[in-house]
């Protein structure tokens, strides 16, 4: 057994908290900021934050925790354990990779990376590392999927046929990353997890009404080798919040709705079924108008079930489900979408 691993099986066994620091505090990493100081098992020792107005304000929802200013602080220090990378996008890559080289286990916010090349120097990496790597993939993490996961398995939605998402509001507007960067990985992560594929072609079209070059509004077409689709639109310039997505089955249609406070999932009793025996043609297929059914599902933040499954992962040697290798094949579609968006529509093998 090698040291690292070794290690690894000692902290399992230990009751220990995995020591943890979340680098950048800006406005998503104070959320991971808040939901380590309050998860068991873990314990946040760091906040990483060149911005003292930011690292104070950190701090102020950690109290115990240390503030440092620079990366390589953390990356010295022997009491932390695992990074969480909640910094600007064009950074992610170069210090995911900084952070395994300094023996840690690493928490990258989406996107993994911003090219091909940077994520598959993510994964050799990882696998010479032999720590745990985690894409904040947030959305594969919902409850609502552990849900529609149970749905596929037990035969209730059938074959899925179709998928559309809608992930637009008027938002945040981001200057170094467009609308599918910037939103894309949510819909795409999902997509990839449900179909449990990766497409075999992408097209994507898309605008920057707000600043030139920078899509704000994107829409994304995804075919599977099997014949399967999805579409995914993406905007922070649309007058209504939609966070939606919609899968029909040839035995039920879904659609889960995380802009809704209490209904997230609707389950449609709908569809078309083929009768065993028929004389005309038009009998062939009969609607089937069956009942609208709003299962109650699980509550629980999906960004503390996030944090949970990766500390649970460190200690348990586990691969998380939104592992170094999805992370992967999510921007493989991103850099293709990307390739189509800047090619004005047209398709991309992948
Ligand atoms: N999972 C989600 O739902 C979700 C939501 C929003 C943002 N995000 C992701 O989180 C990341 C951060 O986005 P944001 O909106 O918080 O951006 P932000 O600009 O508000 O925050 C980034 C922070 O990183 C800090 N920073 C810059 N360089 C640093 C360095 N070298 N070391 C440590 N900190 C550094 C900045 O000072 C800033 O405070 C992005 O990748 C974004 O896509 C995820």
């Amino acid at each position: 057994m090698t040291p690292s691993a070794l290690a690894d099986v000692q902290q399992a066994r230990s009751a220990t908290p995995v020591r943890v620091a979340v680098a950048g505090t800006g406005y998503w990493g104070v959320n991971h900021v808040r939901a380590f100081a309050a998860l068991k098992g873990a314990q946040l020792v760091a906040v990483v934050e060149p911005n003292e107005a930011a690292r104070q304000k950190a701090l102020g929802l950690a109290p115990a925790a240390r503030g440092l200013a620079t990366l390589e602080e953390a990356l010295a220090a022997p009491d932390i354990d695992a990074l969480v990378l909640a910094t600007p996008a064009v950074l992610h890559a170069q210090q995911a990779l900084a952070v395994l080289a300094a023996g840690k286990h690493v928490f990258v916010e989406k996107p993994m990376a911003l090219s091909i090349a940077d994520a598959e120097a993510l994964v050799a990496a990882a696998a010479v590392a032999k720590r745990t790597f985690m894409v904040g993939h947030l959305m594969v993490h919902h409850p609502v999927m552990r849900k529609l996961d149970e749905m596929i398995r037990d035969g209730s939605i059938g074959e899925i046929y179709y998928v559309y998402a809608t992930r637009v509001n008027l938002g945040r507007v981001r200057k170094d990353e467009n609308a599918l960067w910037s939103f894309g990985p949510h819909d795409i992560s999902m997509i990839l997890h449900l179909f449990g594929m990766v497409p075999d072609r992408v097209s994507a079209q898309g605008h920057g009404y707000l600043q030139k070059g920078v899509q704000d509004v994107v829409f994304v077409n995804l075919d599977f080798p099997d014949g399967r689709m999805a579409h995914i639109q993406l905007s922070w310039l649309d007058p209504r919040k939609e966070r939606r997505i919609t899968i029909v089955g040839s035995r039920r249609m879904v659609e889960f709705d995380d802009a809704h406070p209490t209904e997230k999932l609707r389950i449609y009793d709908k569809g078309y079924d083929r009768p065993p025996e028929f004389t005309e043609f038009a009998q062939y297929l009969t609607i089937r108008q069956g009942d609208i059914h709003i299962p109650r599902v699980d509550t629980t933040e999906p960004l503390g079930l996030e944090c949970r499954h990766f500390i649970q992962c460190i200690t348990d040697g586990t691969e998380p489900l939104t592992g170094v290798r999805e992370g992967l094949a999510v921007v493989r579609v991103l850099a293709a979408a990307q390739r189509s968006l800047d090619a004005g529509g047209t398709p991309f093998l992948l």
